[in-house]
């Protein structure tokens, strides 16, 4: 039995990969960029996903497939990059395991798929309207959509699962993070805010920067602070295990990720302490972030319980924060 783990060289499938092979698992990684993974029972198929025959090569053999990889960005420029890798890659790869008789297709997902930032009811369950508002949400759809389609009319056995955002513990205090730089850290949210083009965001920002190093904490154009979803990856890649050998969660399609929202005005206080660095507080224009999903369905499913709650994360960042600051 051969598992593929698409994405083996990011965040999520890295630690997957590293936790099937530690359960025994013969695992094979496809990816633009190597994992680094060294170990008797890996093996890597180096590629695109839109690569017919390199999605073909990397199903080949394979029992089971998680499909982890994809292209994240929310820059207007990257959309054909997007597109291709998330709606024509996931279609490429649905097309091999269907070749390949593979027995489970786990699909990431995301809950950009929901209308995030203006959710008709929340926590957002599974039967909430899908009206994605970024481009990516928007592939991650298309992608879902691909991946039914490949069950109702190639019998593909599937699981479906919308992860919630989701980060390295250590990520969480690195301002050079792709995540957390923006969310946290205010000069970094100047320069993405800028990229997005949101002038009247970064004349905001820019009132607060004294050219310090300084953190920020947002709030919407009233004054309340974000509040939003933060998983730990070792708590999504425990999901994804669970997944494996339930066949309930055949044709299934749950939300995955933590239990409690995140509160920016609560944790902000607390991570500018950890930093040392002053905090800004930001009133953005507009209605703000205030996201929250609900696990409940996956839980009730598989058993899972998240292990790493935000305050657990935020433990290992301020341990990663001072290493750095030693070194
Ligand atoms: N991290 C999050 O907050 C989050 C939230 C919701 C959904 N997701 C989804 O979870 C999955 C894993 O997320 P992650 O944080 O590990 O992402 P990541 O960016 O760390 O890893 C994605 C990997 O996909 C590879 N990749 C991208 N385009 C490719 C292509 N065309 N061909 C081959 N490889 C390609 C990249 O090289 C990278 O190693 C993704 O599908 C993502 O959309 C992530």
């Amino acid at each position: 039995m051969t598992i593929l783990v698409t994405g083996s060289a990011g965040r999520i499938g890295k630690r997957l990969a590293e936790a099937l092979l530690q359960r025994g698992e013969r695992v094979r990684g496809f990816d633009l960029r190597p994992s680094g993974i060294t170990h008797p029972l890996y093996a890597e198929t180096p590629g695109a996903f839109d690569d017919a025959a390199a999605a073909g090569a990397a199903l080949e053999g394979v029992t089971a497939i998680f499909h982890l990889g994809a292209f994240m960005s929310w820059l207007p420029q990257d959309q054909d990059r997007l597109f291709a890798a998330n709606v024509e890659g996931t279609r490429r790869l649905l097309e091999a395991a269907i070749t390949a008789r593979v027995r489970r297709f786990v699909f990431a997902s995301s809950g950009e798929v929901y209308p995030e930032g203006m959710p008709e009811s929340l926590p957002v369950t599974e039967d909430h309207a899908t009206r994605p508002r970024s481009a990516y949400g928007l592939t991650k759809l298309l992608g879902e959509e691909l991946v039914r389609w490949a069950g109702r009319s190639h019998g593909l056995p599937f699981t479906i699962l919308r992860f919630s955002h989701t980060q390295d513990a250590a990520e969480l205090l690195d301002p050079d993070s792709m995540f957390s730089g923006p969310r946290f850290f205010l000069q970094p949210r100047i320069r993405q805010q800028e990229a997005f083009g949101n002038r009247a965001a970064v004349s905001a920002l820019r009132a607060a920067d004294d050219g310090a190093p300084a953190m920020v904490m947002a709030r919407n154009e009233k004054g309340r602070p974000f509040r939003m979803m933060i998983t730990d990856t070792r708590d999504m890649v425990a999901g994804l295990l669970l997944v494996l050998d339930r066949e309930e969660m055949t044709g299934e399609t749950c939300n995955l990720g933590a239990t409690l929202p995140v509160d920016f005005g609560t944790v902000l206080p607390a991570m500018a302490e950890i930093t040392g660095w002053p905090l800004r507080i930001v009133d953005l224009p507009g209605p703000g972030v205030f996201y929250e999903t609900s696990n409940a369905r996956f839980r009730i499913l598989t058993g899972f319980e998240p292990a790493y709650p935000f305050e657990r994360m935020l433990e290992e960042a301020a341990t990663a924060w001072r290493a750095k600051r030693m070194s």
